[in-house]
């Protein structure tokens, strides 16, 4: 039972933003046997044969007779995830029976139904409307261009997850939230430590929780001198209805939403760029990013399973008899690899005219909120990337990089490249 709420309570957290626990990831994660985490396997950047051979709906052995399903077929999970009447995402529904006391429910967006989730996601959507998004189009722009530079002034080999993929959306973020440009080495900082294990696992829940403290601070500074970013706007509109502390984690889902996520993609996808130059070469003729972009969200889809659901009543799936309080884990890799989007879904084809019914963003009331910021964030980087270096290669063997292993968000744990070819170095 623990294991089935420190697993729920650490998604809330992704997305939600809510208080910390005793407990990180890895630690959470060790404790599942292989049977149960599969999902969150890949053989290199593919999920492995044990969740493609699977039946779009199947049960998913969970420890102490959890009953739990696992749904991989495409049109099944958007089923799912569309029928917001037939499966929960409110685990405060499910708190008595879990044991779980109210102070203890996560809370945030992801993990909430409406209408408190409708109040809460009515509030933050204003900020990523096109309209408002085009003011970040210049700042991302600027932090790309930084950022390239800072990796050409080393000369190379660099660390391109710490050096790029990391600081891109973190400073995006800053500028979204409104953070001050003072503050922005110490976000940097806490949010590189939110993945550096080196220091022992409980390195990141610190890292995680200096973050909540200055985002509380943040919020109790822009009561007085509202900002002009998320933050500002939301105390400028609905000030008198959210206390500080529902701020601040509105604030935190936003940062532990849109950091690592991003962060993945751009990691992730300059791999498959330097080892597929072929999907490069366009970028760099000046040819736009926009359908590689969403090609590679649906290859990689670093989001492998959405926030778990719960059936609110008995019903039928694809032929399973799903019961009320029934787990319902979405493989969201699993529904973009399936074969029912067209042959080859293994390989990447940026003509591919299903490309763009992914489900890399979740579909449905919790659809990613950030999907058109990442969406800029990675047509600016990919191309600005592949054009400063073009001979810029992974220094180690791709099949020998440190990858994550059973993470809810796939992605590299550090990715050395070569800015420049043997030949001319
Ligand atoms: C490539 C980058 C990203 C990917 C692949 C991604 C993926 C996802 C997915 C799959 C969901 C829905 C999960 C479900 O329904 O079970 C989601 C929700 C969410 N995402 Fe993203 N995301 C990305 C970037 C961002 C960014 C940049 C932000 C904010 C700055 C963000 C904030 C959120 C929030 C707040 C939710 C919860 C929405 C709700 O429950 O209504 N994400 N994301």
């Amino acid at each position: 039972m623990q294991t089935r709420l420190r697993l729920l309570g650490w998604m809330a957290r992704r997305f939600g933003g809510s208080k910390p626990r005793a407990m990180n990831l890895e630690g959470t994660l060790a404790m599942l046997p292989d049977s149960s985490l599969f999902p969150l396997y890949r053989d290199g950047l593919d999920p492995v044969p044990q969740l493609t051979e699977k039946p779009p709906v199947s049960r998913l052995p969970l420890p102490l007779g959890i009953r739990a399903w696992l749904v991989t077929g495409h049109e099944q999970v958007r089923a799912v995830l569309g029928d917001g009447g037939a499966f929960s995402n409110d685990f405060g529904k499910f708190a008595a029976k879990v044991g779980l006391t109210a102070g203890e429910q996560p809370g945030g967006l992801g993990m909430t139904d409406p209408p408190m989730h409708t109040r809460l996601r009515r509030m933050v959507m204003p900020e990523f409307t096109m309209h408002r998004l085009a003011r970040l189009r210049p700042r991302i722009e600027a932090i790309v261009d930084d950022r390239l530079d800072a990796m050409a002034a080393t000369g190379g080999p660099v660390d391109l997850w710490q050096e790029f993929a990391l600081p891109v959306p973190a400073l995006t973020i800053c500028e979204l939230l409104g953070v001050p440009y003072e503050d922005r080495d110490l976000v940097q900082k806490f949010s590189a430590a939110r993945f550096d294990l080196g220091d022992g696992a409980y390195a990141p829940l610190d890292a995680i929780n200096e973050s909540r403290a200055y985002l509380r601070d943040l919020v109790a500074d822009q009561r007085r001198r509202p900002g002009d970013g998320l933050i500002g706007s939301l105390i400028a509109a609905h000030g008198d209805e959210l206390s500080d502390q529902e701020l601040a984690g509105l604030a935190d889902g936003v940062l532990t939403g849109g950091l690592e996520t991003s962060a993945s993609m751009l990691a992730l996808g300059a791999l498959v760029l330097m080892t597929q130059p072929g999907l490069a070469a366009p970028l760099r003729a000046g040819e736009p990013a926009d359908a590689l972009v969403e090609e590679l969200l649906r290859y990689l889809t670093v989001v492998q399973v959405g926030f778990p659901r719960f059936a609110v009543r008995d019903l039928e799936l694809d032929g399973a008899s799903i019961k009320e309080g029934d787990i319902v884990m979405c493989s969201l890799i699993g529904a973009d690899r399936d074969g029912v989007l067209g042959p080859g879904m293994d390989v990447i084809d940026a003509g591919r005219a299903t490309s763009r019914s992914h489900l890399a963003f979740g579909h449905g009331l919790h659809r990613c909120v950030g999907a058109e910021l990442a969406r800029m964030e990675l047509r600016i980087a990919y191309p600005a990337l592949v054009r400063r270096f073009p001979e810029m290669r992974p220094a180690l063997d791709p099949a020998s990089l440190p990858m994550r292993r059973a993470s809810i968000v796939f992605g590299l744990e550090a990715l050395p490249v070569a800015l420049v070819g043997p030949a001319t170095h």
